[in-house]
């Protein structure tokens, strides 16, 4: 077995598999219900499902070129949230395709709506453990960026295991990217910014491109409701960005 098949998710001496998330109410509002079930069917992806209804079936594949209807480069945002950032991002590159995934639906719901009122041709949506998707859905070599901006922090001792960056998520991601592909990562939690670079510099498949420093602002990144909580909060910003071998 690869590093990648391996690495997540870790198991928890119960023998559940650990989680980066704790699935919040799938509960929705009138107006995010009436998106779901409108918008849905146009954005997104028809998930094959393992046991739980957040996974992936290791035998689904989704070919890029396929989903979007045409061949451009593919940008991945993982945990996307309410999709403030993928569709800005989306709207200022056309010339790229944009999929986002979430396991949270009320956030997914919001995203929905923003695509459509944006008249957006380039973005797709995923409800799924972002795990999965790299291990399972997306082909091999197929992400020319991969982005995580800010992840769950888990700050709590006891939780931080759960953290998506973590031992063996370098291997999953850098299967998916490209050779000379890119990940970009931002937190607003300075320890987790510091397991992120200890994890990736870590990371045989990975080179930093700012070593032993932190990268500048990615001022592709729009700044989101929550970049600007965090810092009227007093948190800094702290950027990573790595990149595979070519
Ligand atoms: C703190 S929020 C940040 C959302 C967004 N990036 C932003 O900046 O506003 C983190 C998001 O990641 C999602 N998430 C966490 N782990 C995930 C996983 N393994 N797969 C998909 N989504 C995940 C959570 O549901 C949550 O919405």
């Amino acid at each position: 077995m690869s590093d990648a098949e391996t690495a997540q998710p870790e198991q928890h001496p119960s023998h559940r598999p650990i989680f980066s998330f704790s699935r919040r109410s799938g509960r929705l509002t009138e107006g995010q219900l009436n998106s779901w079930n409108t918008l849905g069917p146009k954005y997104l992806v028809d998930v094959e499902r393992a046991e739980l209804d957040f996974s992936v079936s290791p035998s689904f594949r989704v070919d890029p070129a396929e989903l979007f209807g045409r061949d451009a480069p593919l940008i991945v945002e993982v945990g996307s949230g309410t999709g403030e950032a993928v569709v800005a991002a989306a709207a200022e590159h056309p010339e790229w395709n944009f999929l986002a995934v979430e396991v949270f639906v009320a956030g997914l719901a919001r995203t929905l709506r923003r695509i459509e009122d944006a008249g957006l041709p380039n973005v797709r949506l995923v409800e799924a453990n972002a795990v999965e998707v790299l291990e399972h859905m997306l082909p091999a070599g197929s992400i020319e960026e991969l982005w995580i901006f800010f992840p769950d922090p888990w700050h709590k001792a006891k939780h931080t295991k759960r953290r998506l960056v973590r031992e063996g998520f370098g291997a999953v991601a850098a299967n998916a990217l490209r050779p000379g592909g890119r990940m970009r990562l931002a937190t607003d939690w300075e320890d987790y910014a510091f397991q992120m670079r200890e994890v990736l510099d870590a990371a045989p498949e990975f080179t930093s491109e700012h070593p032993s420093e932190w990268a500048p602002r990615f001022d592709g990144r729009t700044l989101t409701v929550f970049e600007r909580k965090a810092a009227k909060a007093g948190r800094r910003i702290h950027d990573l960005s790595y990149v595979t071998a070519e």
